[in-house]
């Protein structure tokens, strides 16, 4: 079984590691436009394999799509990432061609992948990814929900002084400033967080949250890739081994929470036909109106590339 990641930088070389290590594929292929540049990250993977005992096999291409033909599953990371003073959606203008072709490419060759798109922003290129596939929109997915809530645990485990494999969150909305973390549906090994934590303390980690990729980028000059790349790296894993696990997903809402034609954080049964089922919470009115604001952000994005007219 094959998973393919296009694009071999920061994010999708450590997601490609982490599948391999992981043993989540017999074959992980990895492809970039750079000459050489997956040939070289795929080799020095490999190299890592005697000593973290690993038998994935990583080969890497330049823009040869052959290669990864069959792929059960196909992690696209190409594009550019944003530098201080960018937002997401400024990478609109040369990330939607991007995605465009590469995914063109990926459906000629696994017209049956699912496809699990991380590149930015978020929302409205998993949509491109979506227009170009003309798949089922269960096999065309987004990746941003999983990081933002394992920023939202990191950060509570470290105000908590407790492991963070005990924090269980939930978040909706987009990948952007106006994503919406639950603190009704965040709990500590089962215990409602807001219990545990000042009113005042939570909603700073929830602001923080918000602002937490614009964080990195001021620290490192450039987008984070540990955890995203490790989070697009559990969805595939969620699929491959069809765990049917409940993670917050990009996904194609038709009529769920009230939404119509829109790519949107929610809840979802992650397994092998991609997403299984989205899960419709019961939000109060208050959170209602977040979504709605998020969604309305994705929405301008979204018409943003449809007066690109790519499609
Ligand atoms: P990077 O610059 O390190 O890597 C991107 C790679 O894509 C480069 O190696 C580049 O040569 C390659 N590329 C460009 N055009 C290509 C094409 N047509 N075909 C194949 N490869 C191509 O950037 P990084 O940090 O890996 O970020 C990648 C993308 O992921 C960015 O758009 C970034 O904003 C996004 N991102 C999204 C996150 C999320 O939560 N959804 C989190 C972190 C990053
Ligand atoms: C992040 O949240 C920039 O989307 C990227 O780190």
């Amino acid at each position: 079984m094959k998973v393919t990641v296009i694009g071999a930088g920061n994010v999708g070389a450590t997601c490609a590691d982490v599948i391999a290590h992981r043993e989540l594929a017999e074959e992980v292929v990895l492809i970039d436009i750079k000459e050489n540049f997956a040939e070289g990250k795929a080799l020095d993977m490999w190299q890592t394999a005697p000593v973290n005992y690993y038998d994935s096999r990583i080969k890497g291409y330049t823009n040869d799509y052959e290669p990864t033909k069959d792929s059960e599953v196909v992690v696209i990371t190409s594009g550019l990432p944003r530098k201080p003073g960018m937002t997401r959606d400024d990478l609109i203008a040369t990330n939607a061609g991007i995605v465009k072709s590469v995914t063109e490419n990926v459906v000629k060759y696994s017209p049956n992948a699912k496809i699990v798109v991380v590149s930015n922003p978020l929302d409205v290129m998993t949509y491109c990814a979506y227009l170009t596939a003309k798949v089922d929109s269960k096999k065309v997915m987004g990746m941003a929900g999983i990081l933002d809530t394992a920023r939202y645990r990191a950060f509570l485990a470290t105000e908590l002084d407790v492991s963070p494999k005990e924090i269980q969150a939930m978040l909706l909305g987009g990948h952007g400033d106006t994503m919406v973390p639950l603190p009704r549906y965040t709990t500590v090994s089962g215990i409602p967080v807001t219990e545990l934590i000042a009113e005042d303390r939570l909603n700073a980690i929830i602001d923080r949250t918000k602002k937490g990729g614009g964080e990195i980028v001021n620290l490192l000059g450039t987008s984070a890739w540990y955890a995203p790349g490790a989070a697009a790296a559990q969805m595939v894993e969620a699929i491959v081994r069809n765990q049917r696990r409940v993670l917050p997903v990009c996904a194609w809402l038709q009529g769920e929470y009230g939404l119509k034609n829109i790519y949107l954080g929610v809840p979802a049964i992650l397994g092998k036909a991609g997403i299984e089922k989205i899960i419709e919470l019961k939000l109060n009115a208050e959170e209602m109106k977040l979504v709605n604001a998020s969604a309305a952000a994705v929405k301008e994005v979204m018409e943003v590339l449809d007066n690109m007219k790519l499609f």
